[in-house]
C-alpha cells in the first residue's frame, strides 16, 4: 500500500535541470572538457562535487586541479546556477505537478523531498512550494549520493514509513537506481528510464489514478 511519496526536485517538480545543464556546460568549456549529450545525461541527479569530477574526468583533467581549486570551480558553477534559479516563479512548476501535489496532500499521503541539491529549499521558496512537504532530506546528511539508495532510505525514515509503502519520483537514471535499490516503488518521468517500475512520458501525465492503474 502506497502511503508516502519521495520527490526528486530538478526535472520533476521544476525545470531546473536545464539550469544545472547550462551552468555545468559553462564550466566544462572553462576547463576544456567537450560537452556531449552523454556527459549531460550522466550528470542528472548527481551531486555537485561528483558532477564536477565527472566533467573533469571526461576531459582527462581530473589531476589538473587541487582540492581547493575544485571547490572554487564548484562554487563558481553554483553562483551561475543561482543567478538562473532566481528567475523562477510558481509558473515554472512543471505541468501537472501542482495538481498532483495538491491531490496527494488532500488525500493524506505523506510527502518529502529527496533531492541531491543543496539549493532545494531556495528553489522551493521561489516556486512557493516550501509549505507543501512534510520534510526535506538534507543531502549533506547522507553518506552516499545518488545512484546510492541512501537519500531515498532517509526519505522513508523521515516519513516513518517502511520502504515498501513509499514511491519515489525521478527524471534521472541515477535517481531511479537509487529508488530501486532502496526497495521503493520507482516512478520514472521522461525517456530512457527503462529500469523504473512505472513510467510516464511527461510530468503532466502523473496522477494518482494513472499510478494506481499501472500498479494493478
Ligand atoms: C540534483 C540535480 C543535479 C545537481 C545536484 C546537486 O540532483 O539533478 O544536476 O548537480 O542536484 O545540486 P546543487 O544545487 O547542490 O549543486
Ligand atoms: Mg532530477
Amino acid at each position: 500500500d502506497l502511503k508516502g511519496f519521495a520527490f526528486d526536485l530538478d526535472g520533476v517538480i521544476a525545470d531546473t535541470a536545464r539550469f544545472h545543464t547550462q551552468a555545468w556546460h559553462q564550466l566544462a568549456d572553462k576547463v576544456g572538457t567537450t560537452w556531449t549529450p552523454e556527459l549531460q545525461e550522466s550528470l542528472k541527479g548527481v551531486g555537485r562535487m561528483d558532477s564536477l569530477e565527472l566533467i573533469l574526468k571526461a576531459g582527462g583533467h581530473e589531476n589538473d586541479y587541487t582540492q581547493a581549486e575544485k571547490e572554487a570551480l564548484a562554487a563558481e558553477k553554483n553562483d551561475n546556477y543561482l543567478r538562473l534559479v532566481e528567475t523562477l516563479t510558481p509558473a515554472d512548476v512543471l505541468p501537472g505537478m501542482q495538481a498532483f501535489l495538491d491531490d496527494i496532500r488532500a488525500k493524506g499521503y505523506q510527502m518529502v523531498l529527496a533531492s541531491a541539491s543543496k539549493n532545494a529549499p531556495k528553489v522551493l521558496k521561489y516556486l512557493k512550494l516550501s509549505d507543501y512537504f512534510d520534510g526535506i532530506v538534507n543531502p549533506a546528511s547522507v553518506k552516499h549520493g545518488k545512484p546510492a539508495p541512501d537519500i531515498y532510505i532517509a526519505a522513508a525514515e523521515m516519513m516513518n514509513l517502511p520502504v515498501a509503502n513509499v514511491a519515489g519520483l525521478e527524471d534521472a537514471q541515477a535517481g531511479v537506481q537509487a529508488i530501486n535499490d532502496a526497495g521503493e516503488l520507482s516512478i520514472g518521468i521522461g525517456a530512457g528510464l527503462d529500469d523504473a517500475d512505472i513510467r510516464f512520458d511527461a510530468t503532466k501525465d502523473v496522477t494518482l489514478e494513472a499510478i494506481k492503474a499501472q500498479l494493478d
